[in-house]
């Protein structure tokens, strides 16, 4: 059967945790006139004159490790207040029709052995690295044929994996090609990344995951000729820094320590609860405001704690202590608290445009002018939010004209 021109295929990886469920909930209740488009930038001027897909034709499917369904995972967030009773009652045919096309994935080193895991993805972890990626191709393939579906943007949102330092192989196509038949170590997230640019994917990665990030990768993506963005979502407290430390570097005010405590309760508070998952998120959440502020000796630490009460709800306090003119010092705090799925989700549908606009356009590569989503992007020269949204916008003027 011919692809429809319009139908873009969405791909879900971690297709059951909070942001995928809200994904899928608020993709719902949008096409029902149930919710505003609110977070969504995809909607505002002038992006909203590229004529992007519609949310009419966006098609949902997923690679899941855990087992449960989408409306399991939608009752947690009924109960902490992030969804409502009435857009999940709605949409409940729709989740049922998502929860039947999630696949098993792969699992990556940390989640062997954990509660609820789903054994057809347990014993994918038996079969060669090769295997594994081809399993996730032909699922991604199977998607795109059963549904007629014109392009596919694979979205990374599996929880949170132990940092695998460097490998030679990770730096090169022709070696992670023979690693894959050699039984060598890979994050589950560069499996998935590999998997999806086989299956002619666009792919993001909005977690702190390696993904896409290795060179092996960004040279397969090179020559496929197909467009990826990362790493990690930029939605709050990253967000205000790089917004906020720009003002600094502006008015020449020295900041001698930023300081910042996060709190959160979710699935994902509690994976961060694991030191060695917590450093790549620690890495992407330090590394920007020394890059703003040009100053590689810039005390500030960042810490993030599981509070369980908290579910969805982030807490984050800074303490940013500055010098001014006759050397006085002084200080500013802020407390930001935030859903964060909520704060990802419309992110994370902004961005599938955004790559779907790319396979249209024949764009590929890393796309810098998504910098702006990002903690870590891919490319894109700088962590300043007002220079990536004014990327941004440029990007769209020129597409418009
Ligand atoms: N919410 C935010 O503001 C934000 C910002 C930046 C990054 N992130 C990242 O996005 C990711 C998703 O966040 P969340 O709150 O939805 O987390 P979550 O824990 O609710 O969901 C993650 C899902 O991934 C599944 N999973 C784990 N390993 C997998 C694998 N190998 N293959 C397939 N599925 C797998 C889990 O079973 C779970 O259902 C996390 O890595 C988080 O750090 C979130």
């Amino acid at each position: 059967m011919s692809a429809d021109s319009t139908r873009l295929g969405v791909w879900l990886i971690g297709a059951r945790g909070s942001i995928s469920t809200c994904v899928a909930y608020g993709l719902a209740g949008l096409r029902a006139g149930l919710l505003e488009p609110t977070g969504i930038a995809t909607e505002r001027e002038p992006f909203r004159r590229l004529g992007l897909c519609a949310f009419e034709d966006m098609v949902l499917g997923g690679h899941e490790i855990a087992t449960g369904d989408l409306s399991r995972s939608a009752g947690e967030l009924v109960r902490h207040g992030i969804l409502s009773g009435e857009l999940v009652a709605a949409a409940s045919t729709e989740a049922a029709a998502l929860d039947a096309r999630i696949r098993p994935g792969v699992l990556d080193v940390a989640d062997v052995g954990r509660a609820e895991l789903d054994s057809r993805a347990a014993s994918l972890g038996g079969v060669s690295p090769r295997e594994r990626t081809e399993r996730l191709s032909e699922d991604i393939r199977a998607f795109r044929e059963e549904h007629r579906l014109a392009r596919v943007v694979v979205v990374y949102l599996a929880s949170v994996e132990p940092w695998l330092e460097d490998r030679p192989h990770f730096a090169d196509l022709a070696r992670f090609e023979r690693a894959l038949d050699q039984e060598g170590v890979f994050p589950a997230s560069s499996l998935y990344a590999y998997a999806a640019f086989q299956a002619g994917a666009a792919f993001v990665n909005f977690t702190p995951n390696r993904g896409s990030s290795l060179n092996a990768l960004r040279q397969l993506a090179r020559e496929k000729k197909l467009p990826h963005c990362g790493n990690d979502g930029k939605t709050g407290e990253t967000l205000l820094k790089t917004v906020l430390a720009p003002m600094f570097a502006a008015r020449a005010l020295k900041v001698l320590a930023w300081q910042g405590y996060n709190m959160l309760g979710n699935k994902d508070g509690e994976a961060l609860a694991d030191p060695l998952r917590a450093e790549s998120k620690l890495r992407n959440k330090d590394a920007p405001l020394r890059a703003i502020l040009d100053d590689d000796g810039l005390h500030t630490h960042v810490s993030i704690d599981f509070v369980p009460s908290l579910h969805d709800w982030k807490t984050a306090w800074d303490f940013v202590h500055f010098e001014g003119f006759l050397g006085a010092k002084m200080s500013l705090q802020l407390t930001w608290s935030g859903s964060d799925s909520a704060l990802a989700a419309p992110l994370v549908l902004d961005l599938v445009r955004w790559c779907d606009l790319a396979l249209r356009t024949g764009e590929s590569g890393e796309l810098a002018h998504t910098a702006c989503y990002f903690k870590a992007p891919l490319a894109g020269g700088t962590h300043d939010f007002h220079a990536q949204f004014a990327r941004l916008l440029a990007y769209a003027e020129r597409n418009l004209r």
